[in-house]
């Protein structure tokens, strides 16, 4: 089915036909997050009680979506989010999310935990690539790919700190994500069913080698890291405060904080030198039970927008909801789900698709707001429902 058909008019239809490609294991790897999966839900609801205030019988004849961050001009005032073994999704997976970024002059951040080479998923875009950093696999792995980074060309280093360790993902307990996974073919055999059910996408990773070690965790003497161990490796190597400083001595570019939820760790993230920090509950696959992280949105801009970049990720289904995060002071938004979804359900066309849909949805926005820049939007254009903010 063509992706521009009217049958794929925005991300809920991608996340229908990922459904439809992807095995449960791993559509549900994707889709879901943690325990009972409150945080998921009210990162999307949130968005749901913010309303806008229009100013119309105002001309907007060009719509102006660029943005700068860490000191890159983007065409779009959105990146594309880390996305773990994007690869399993699609074989193409963070190579197709890489060159769709840089069709449209906007970013991708590599994950930690990517399928493939940091040197070929920058190869793919003439645009800004950023790393993000787990320092899974230990100092001298992070080490090891930081400087890759950095010889490749990566711009900016993002620093997860919402993972120290995996979150409670029981759907990925339920389809034995971690017996497929795994070296053992008799624990796989209650999951194949439902694989054999997806021809297309089984093909398409037999063809790919199945489950490969991760290329940028390479720990010295034992090479790359297997990928049923990666819940281990997080555990043993958990991100500190006092790790920054010893990251800032190997890495002279910009650091941003993911996964900050309160001011407090947001200022931490000033004194401790980071150019930016991403407001984000990890698409509520870490810590359940915390709020939709645009309820604290507002309150971090306030604390620290003077003096850092504050970027917004979670709950984004609609780039009317990327409007209202700038709106709330965000300097840009991460796209996770929106575009994982197309890569789930059409590799490289789908990623296409879903920016397509999330650009044309921020255009249509400003021009019904009376905007006719991304950067006019303020909180003049929005109000919260009484009892939105979590401070
Ligand atoms: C399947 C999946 C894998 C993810 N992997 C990573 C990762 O490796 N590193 C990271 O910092 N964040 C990771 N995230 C979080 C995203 O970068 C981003 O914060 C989140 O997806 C935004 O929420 P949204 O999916 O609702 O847009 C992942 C999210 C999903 C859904």
């Amino acid at each position: 089915m063509s992706l521009a058909s009217p049958k794929v008019v925005n991300v809920k239809d991608l996340r229908r036909l990922a459904r439809a490609r992807l095995p449960d294991a791993v559509f549900d790897y994707l889709d879901g997050a943690a325990d009972d999966e409150v945080t998921l839900k009210d990162s999307e609801k949130a968005f749901r009680e913010v309303f806008f205030k229009p100013r119309f019988a105002v001309a907007t004849p060009a719509c102006d979506l660029s943005v700068t961050v860490l000191g890159q001009k983007l065409d779009l005032p959105f990146l594309l989010a880390p996305i773990g073994y994007s690869r399993l999704m699609h074989p193409r997976g963070e190579l197709a999310a890489s060159a769709a970024a840089g069709r449209h002059g906007t970013a991708y951040i590599l994950s930690t935990m990517s399928g493939h080479r940091i040197e070929d998923v920058k190869a793919q875009s003439p645009g800004p690539t950023f790393y993000q950093l787990y320092l899974a696999g230990g100092r001298a792995a992070a080490e090891g790919a930081i400087e890759r980074a950095k010889k490749a060309g990566y711009k900016a280093l993002f620093v997860t700190i919402d993972t120290p360790v995996a979150g409670n993902r029981e759907r990925d307990f339920r389809n034995g994500m971690k017996a497929l996974m795994g070296p053992d073919p008799i624990a796989k055999l209650p999951y194949l069913p439902n694989i054999l059910m997806h021809p297309r996408w089984l093909a398409g990773f037999i063809a790919d080698g199945m489950a490969r070690p991760f290329p940028n965790i390479v720990v010295p003497g034992s090479g790359p890291l297997a990928a049923v161990d990666v819940a281990a490796a997080l555990e043993s190597a958990q991100v500190s405060w006092t790790d920054l400083k010893w990251i800032r001595q190997i890495w002279d570019g910009p650091i941003v904080m993911k996964g900050v939820m309160t001011v407090d760790d947001a200022k931490r993230s000033v004194d401790h030198g980071a150019q930016g920090v991403v407001v984000s509950t990890h698409a509520g696959r870490q810590l359940d039970g915390v709020a939709g992280s645009l309820r604290v949105l507002p309150g971090i801009v306030e604390a620290v927008g003077h003096q850092t970049e504050v970027l917004f990720d979670g709950g984004i289904r609609r780039g009317a909801d990327m409007v209202k995060a700038m709106a709330m002071g965000a300097k840009a938004c991460l796209l996770g789900r929106g575009y994982a979804y197309g890569l789930g359900a059409a590799g490289d066309a789908g990623v296409e698709r879903a920016i397509e849909i999330f650009k044309a949805d921020i255009v249509r926005t400003l021009k019904l707001l009376g905007c006719s820049s991304i950067r006019q939007v303020d909180a003049s254009c929005i109000a919260m429902k009484h009892g939105f903010r979590v401070d």
